[in-house]
């Protein structure tokens, strides 16, 4: 099956009962048993598993190409299952260009872990496997990174993973599954926070993982079940339905993310654009390779003034943009990192890694081009 059959039908069925072509949402916490430990049917308490999530589950599965999906209440949720597989004295590498939460889950929640992080450059692929030792147990890469746009090349560095026997795994966030496959690539696990372009309405908050390999699958599923971080049946059902249109969607995020990161690079207030798709990107080559059919709706700008007030005018003049926190929804969002997503990172930490006070990261949507490009020039002026 080719992709766009995927997102519609991959990994699902017709309801048995009454042949809903959607799956219903089972709103449901428990399942009735004919005798004590003999449910009806193959469910038993929705935080093991519910058939809406299941569904939902199945078609993560089949869109990143995996063994098994998890969905999980947020993004966050999904990274902090991951964390679990591992011990004091294990240690992680990560990139230097992070969602900013996933960076607070590594360096606080986990700093009395007695696990070690790593935060590289994983474009110096020398200085990364310097790194590796014994105690190496995951290498965690976001590409693009959030909000910097920067690239990982997943197949060079899977295949230094691989060698020394370490997990990969890949925030497919920014790329989703239509665009990069990263267990195609040679990643172990995919994450994604689902609140993002799998949802793709801006109505729900989720997460997920998609795992190649069924015993450390299962594995995962142990440790989701144990905890409870699940995704609740409605909210399955919501991202089940983002996916059947992702397809659709993710085509027009980057047509006009292109129009919009073309248009800001000759506007003479703008100093640096970062999308993927110009050619003078850094990782233009590396995105060529790895993102096919297009590259993102994420475009990232900083003005030629270098001032965080111009920043934050050109934010509060916008019309069509919705100045706000998250991203991959149908309509177009502005934020500003260092006063928002990213301001969980100490501001020396920010400045190091280029989150400057006058960045702008635009979530590029689905409307008509012109009407976003109209809008940036009368915020721009
Ligand atoms: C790239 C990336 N990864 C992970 C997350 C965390 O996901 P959630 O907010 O669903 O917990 C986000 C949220 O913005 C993100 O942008």
């Amino acid at each position: 099956m080719k992709f766009n059959t995927k997102a519609i039908h991959g990994g699902q069925h017709h309801e048995k009962v009454t042949g809903a072509v959607m799956p219903p949402v089972f709103q449901t916490s428990t399942f009735a048993q004919v005798s004590p430990g003999q449910p009806v049917g193959e469910y038993e308490y929705s935080r093991a598993a519910n058939p809406t999530r299941q569904a939902l589950e199945d078609a993560l599965a089949s869109i990143e190409n995996g063994v098994r999906g998890l969905a999980f209440a947020s993004g966050l949720a999904a990274t902090d299952c991951l964390l679990r597989l591992f011990k004091a004295g294990d240690e992680i590498i990560a990139m230097d260009d992070l969602y900013g939460g996933t960076y607070r889950l590594f360096t606080r929640l986990y700093k009395d872990s007695g696990i070690k992080f790593h935060f590289v450059d994983m474009n110096d692929l020398e200085g990364f496997q310097k790194l590796i030792n014994e105690n190496t147990k995951l290498v965690w890469v976001e590409t693009p990174t959030n909000p910097l746009m920067k690239l990982a090349d997943i197949a060079a560095i899977a295949q230094i993973t691989k060698k020394h026997n370490i997990l990969f795994a890949v925030d497919n966030t920014f790329a989703t599954p239509y665009l990069q496959k990263p267990l195609d690539l040679g990643a172990d696990i995919v994450m994604h926070s689902a609140t993002k372009y799998l949802g793709g309405h801006s109505d729900v908050i989720a997460g997920a993982l998609v795992i190649k390999d069924k015993t450390l699958g299962d594995e995962l599923h142990f440790k989701q079940f144990a905890t409870g971080g699940t995704l609740g049946p409605m909210d399955s059902f919501l991202v089940l339905r983002g996916i059947k249109t992702l397809h659709l969607r993710v085509q027009r995020h980057c047509e006009n993310g292109e129009k919009v990161a073309e248009f800001l690079q000759n506007h003479p207030k703008v100093e640096r654009v970062y999308y993927p798709g110009l050619e003078n990107h850094p990782f233009h080559e590396i995105a060529k390779k790895q993102m096919i059919g297009g590259f993102g709706g994420m475009v990232t700008f900083t003005f030629k003034s270098g001032a965080k007030q111009d920043a934050i005018s050109f934010l509060e003049k916008l019309k069509v943009f919705t100045l706000a926190e998250s991203l991959g929804g149908v309509e177009s969002l502005a934020n500003h990192p260092a006063l928002m997503t990213h301001a969980s990172i100490p501001e020396d930490k920010r400045k190091e890694v280029g989150i400057t006070d006058d960045l702008v990261r635009l979530s590029v949507g689905v409307e008509d081009a012109e009407d976003l490009i109209e809008d940036l020039k009368q915020a721009l002026a």
